[in-house]
Formats: C-alpha cells, sequence, structure tokens
C-alpha cells in the first residue's frame, strides 16, 4: 500500500524538522520489536526520534496541522497495550531523550530527559550518595517518562510512594505542539493546581513527558534480605504486621509469592529457573527487605526480626542472603516473570484489593477457573504489602483454537477476575494502567461521573484525539 501525498509532504516536513536517519520507515519500521516480550514486527507509518523539547514540540504540532495519530514509546515494557500502534499510526520515541541533566546533592533532585532509563537514574543517584525511590524489575529497558506516564509502582511503594512521588516538576509537550514546562525543584509548592499530576498516570493520552525533576533520597547503607514460608495467609500478614512495627521505616520490600510461582521459578531444568533455598512444603512465601543508614547494627536488628517471625511460628523456614549472590537469588524467583509466561495462552493481571481478602479471592479464582477449565495453572504473586497482586492464569488452549474462541476465553477469564473486586473494594489496575487491554472494564473500578472527568480532560487537551488515542477511555 502507497502512502498519501498528504502522508509524504508530513513525511518530509519530519525529516526537515528531525533529520532523515531520525524518521524510520518501511523495513527499519519492521525491525523493530512489538514489546520487550514480543519480538513480532511493528507496524507504523514511520517512526520518529527527537532528540529535545523543541523538537517534540514540532513534531507533535506538524502531526497536529496534519491530523496524524501519534503514539509515544518509551521502553515498550508497559503491560496494557499503551504501544500499540498499526501501520497508520506515527511513533514518537523518546529514545534519544535520555540526558540526566544535572543532580543537586543538596537540593536532592535529578533533572532528566523523559527516555532515560530507570537503572541509569539509580545508579547516577548512587553515584552521588543519593537513592531514587523507585525500583520495578523492568528497570533495565523502561524509561523514566514511561514510569511517570503510567504511574508505575514496583518494589518499594510501600516505603517511597509510586511514581508519583517521586517527582517534583515535569514539562509536558501538548499535541498541538504547546509546551507546558514545569521543572518545579522545591517538595512544597502550593501556588495553584499542581498540573504535573493531571499528566502522571494519565497514559501519555494528556501529553508527551519530555523532562521531570525527580525526588532524591539519602542513600541507604544496609540491606538485609530475606525469604520465608508461610503456612497460612494470616501468618503471611503477621509477618509483614512486625517488620514493618519493628524495622522502624526500614522496609523496603515485602512481596508475596503463592507456591506455584516459587516451584515453578526453583525448576532447575528450566532455563532461567534458580535453585529453591529451602524445600518448598508451605503454601506461601514471603521475600522482604530492609535498608537502612547503619551497616553494623541493621543486620543482627533484622535477624532478631526475622527470628521473632519463627518465635511466634508465623514462619516455619525461611534463609537471610549471606552474600549478594545469594539475594540475587532470592530476588530472581521473584523476578523471573517469562516463566510463567511461557505456558500459553496466558492472561496477565494487576488487581489491588484488601490483603485481608486476598488468600479467599485466589481460593475462589482457583475453584472457579478450573471448574470451567480443568488444569488451569494459576500463578499469584505480588506487593501485598500495597494491596496488589498479579495473577497470570494459563488455561488448555479452547478446543476451537481460532482467534474468536481465545477471544471468548480471555472475556470469560477477565469477568471472573474483575467481577468480585468491586464487592471487596478492590481495583482492576494498581499500577499497570488501563492502556488498551482493560478499557472495557474500567467501569469495574470507576464511576460514570469519573469517567466523564477524565473524557472531558482528554478533550480539552487533545480535542481531536490524535495522541494515544483510545487509551483508557474513548472521548467519545
Ligand atoms: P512504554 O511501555 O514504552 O509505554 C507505556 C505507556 O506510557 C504507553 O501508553 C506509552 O504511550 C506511554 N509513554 C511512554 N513514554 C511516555 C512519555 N515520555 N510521555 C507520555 N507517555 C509516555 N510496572 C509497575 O508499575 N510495577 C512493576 O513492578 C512492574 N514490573 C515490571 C516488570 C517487567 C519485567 C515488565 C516487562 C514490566 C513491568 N512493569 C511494572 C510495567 C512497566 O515496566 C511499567 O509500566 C513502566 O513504567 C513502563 O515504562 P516504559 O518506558 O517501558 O513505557
Ligand atoms: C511485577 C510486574 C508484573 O511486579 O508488575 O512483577
Ligand atoms: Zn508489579
Amino acid at each position: 500500500m502507497g502512502i498519501s501525498a498528504e502522508k509524504t509532504s508530513l513525511i518530509d516536513a519530519l525529516i526537515g524538522c528531525v533529520g532523515e536517519e531520525h524518521v524510520l520507515l518501511g523495513d527499519k519500521v519492521s525491525a523493530r520489536a512489538q514489546h520487550v516480550w514480543n519480538q513480532t514486527p511493528r507496524k507504523a507509518l514511520a517512526i520518529v526520534r527527537p532528540e529535545s523539547t523543541e523538537q517534540v514540540s514540532k513534531v507533535l504540532a506538524l502531526c497536529h496541522a496534519a491530523r496524524q495519530c501519534v503514539v509515544t514509546h518509551g521502553g515498550l515494557t508497559g503491560l496494557v497495550e499503551g504501544d500499540r500502534t498499526d501501520e497508520t499510526d506515527l511513533v514518537l520515541s523518546l529514545e534519544r531523550m535520555q540526558r540526566i541533566e544535572s543532580v543537586d546533592v543538596m537540593g536532592k533532585t535529578l533533572t532528566v530527559q523523559a527516555g532515560c532509563i530507570l537503572e541509569k537514574v539509580q545508579h547516577t543517584a548512587h553515584s552521588h550518595h543519593l537513592s531514587f525511590g523507585l525500583d520495578l524489575g523492568a528497570r533495565g529497558s523502561c524509561t523514566i517518562g514511561g514510569n511517570l506516564a503510567t504511574n508505575a509502582g514496583g518494589l518499594s511503594v510501600l516505603r517511597y510512594g509510586m511514581a508519583r512521588e517521586q517527582v517534583l516538576g515535569l514539562e509536558v509537550v501538548l499535541m498541538d505542539g504547546t509546551v507546558v514546562s514545569s521543572m518545579n525543584t522545591l517538595l512544597k509548592n502550593n501556588a495553584g493546581h499542581d498540573l504535573k499530576h493531571l499528566f502522571i498516570g494519565s497514559e501519555g493520552t494528556l501529553g508527551v513527558i519530555t523532562r521531570a525533576v525527580l525526588r532524591l533520597r539519602p542513600k541507604t547503607h544496609s540491606c538485609n534480605t530475606a525469604m520465608l514460608a508461610c503456612s497460612t495467609f494470616n501468618d503471611v500478614i503477621a509477618v509483614l504486621n512486625h517488620l514493618e512495627q519493628e524495622l522502624a521505616g526500614q522496609l523496603n520490600a515485602f512481596e508475596v509469592l503463592w507456591k506455584p510461582v516459587v516451584a515453578l521459578n526453583t525448576q532447575t531444568d528450566l532455563t532461567g529457573a534458580v535453585k529453591a533455598p529451602f524445600d518448598l512444603s508451605e503454601p506461601f512465601y514471603v521475600i522482604t527487605e530492609a535498608r537502612g543508614a547503619n551497616a553494623n547494627t541493621d543486620g543482627p536488628r533484622y535477624e532478631q526480626v526475622i527470628t521473632d517471625c519463627f518465635h511466634h511460628s508465623w514462619a516455619s523456614d525461611g534463609v537471610i542472603a549471606q552474600s549478594e549472590q545469594e539475594r540475587t537469588n532470592i530476588w530472581a524467583i521473584r523476578e523471573n516473570i517469562e516463566l510463567m509466561l511461557a505456558h500459553t495462552p496466558n492472561y496477565v493481571f494487576d488487581i489491588s484489593l484488601p490483603i485481608s481478602t486476598m488468600d479467599t479471592y485466589i481460593d475462589n479464582l482457583h475453584i472457579e477457573l478450573n471448574a470451567r477449565w480443568p488444569n488451569t495453572k494459576l500463578f499469584s504473586y505480588g506487593h501485598a504489602a500495597d494491596s496488589n497482586l498479579h495473577i497470570i492464569i494459563a488455561p488448555p488452549k479452547p478446543i476451537t483454537n481460532t482467534e474468536l474462541a481465545l477471544d471468548e476465553q480471555y472475556d470469560q477469564v477477565n469477568r471472573m477476575v474483575f467481577e468480585p473486586l468491586s464487592k471487596l473494594g478492590g481495583s482492576i489496575s494498581a499500577e499497570h494502567g488501563i492502556g488498551l487491554s482493560k478499557k472495557a472494564w474500567l467501569k469495574y473500578s470507576r464511576s460514570e461521573a469519573e469517567i466523564n472527568i477524565m473524557r472531558s480532560l482528554k478533550l480539552v487537551f487533545d480535542p481531536n484525539q490524535l495522541l494515544n488515542r483510545g487509551r483508557i477511555i474513548d472521548a467519545c
């Protein structure tokens, strides 16, 4: 299919703006993958790679004038298809905007272009004896822009909060090319509306995040990690309460894994699996990490608090990492999601619900799934201290293995996962967002009035619905 004269003239104008090398077309588009987990060739009219806010502004203004739909790309680790494109969409990739502009050690801030990879921000903060309060498994690929667009959560939310809490200032370009620079560096600034919060978590539907002022924290000097086995979920909750109480703000991570996850990720005949640190005889496993300021006293204190859990019989087995290698192995049991995804078909969920209801919820879901599709695999794990669970459901393939049958199966699985959540006060998305894949279910978690305000906001910022069109909501 040829490109129309209008599109050709838009592409010429874009080349004039960012240079020929940075407007990828044809084979250079299809050479790109769809996602870090999906190597299917990318489809798009073009991939445009600006290097500055000024260029982003010009690119968007040109696309606006040509009524061209644009989808913003960061590290392509998002899990709700926010990055999906077809051959009519133009991709705006932030891959050339990775510069860390400055670090203010005294003010504890870091100013960065939005295409910067999260891990680079973490390392830069460390090299200045500071730390950044956001961490997630995709740290080596995801970008700050993507983290803020999705308001990512991750592994240290219970201590530092979600991505939203790690930002002081933001620069955004609207679809018509307007630059909204709100690069505040102060912790307190109540001079009117704090506009950054409109863009954070809006999944790129209201503007393109181009730069940010990030809040840094003091660097920690001790890191203590343990994995524990618990025989009941009430014991898991007791361990959490005890650690929170006794570690006085040092608790950095508290992850819960149901046995099927641990059993799979320690099946050493599988590539990527690691050896289990102890026999797996219990239904629940906790991975917990504390970080503090005193490398001499924090270790013994942590050991004491973990030992208490055995004395109270909340934990029946466990290990405290004695080396960085042992710590890495413990975390590998948690972070190796791809082994679960090897089962196909699979459906990935990111829900929130009160911690006290998690155990019964998962048991009921397991019963319902297996009543419908015997031998369905259910992997549940996640940031339980943040009321957040991830669930990967792998039912057997439908007998007629057609796209329609798979869609029907997905629809039924969605219902089984989401329907009980309203009654429990839960949410269909804890941290990954809505994107395209959860849009049909938004009404389970947001009222009509809330969705109407989302629509109105979209129309204020992007009345022609050209930017990340159809993500979260259909505006009209
Ligand atoms: P992309 O995937 O490129 O984009 C995601 C969305 O943001 C898209 O809608 C895109 O259009 C938009 N976007 C990207 N950049 C910008 C920008 N500059 N301006 C405006 N919009 C933009 N998420 C969590 O919350 N917690 C976790 O613990 C977690 N763990 C993960 C572990 C793995 C192994 C993987 C693969 C993913 C995980 N995720 C997690 C999901 C994902 O990493 C986060 O959503 C991440 O923040 C996305 O960043 P990205 O740069 O890859 O964005
Ligand atoms: C995790 C991702 C999927 O926490 O959010 O593993
Ligand atoms: Zn997560």
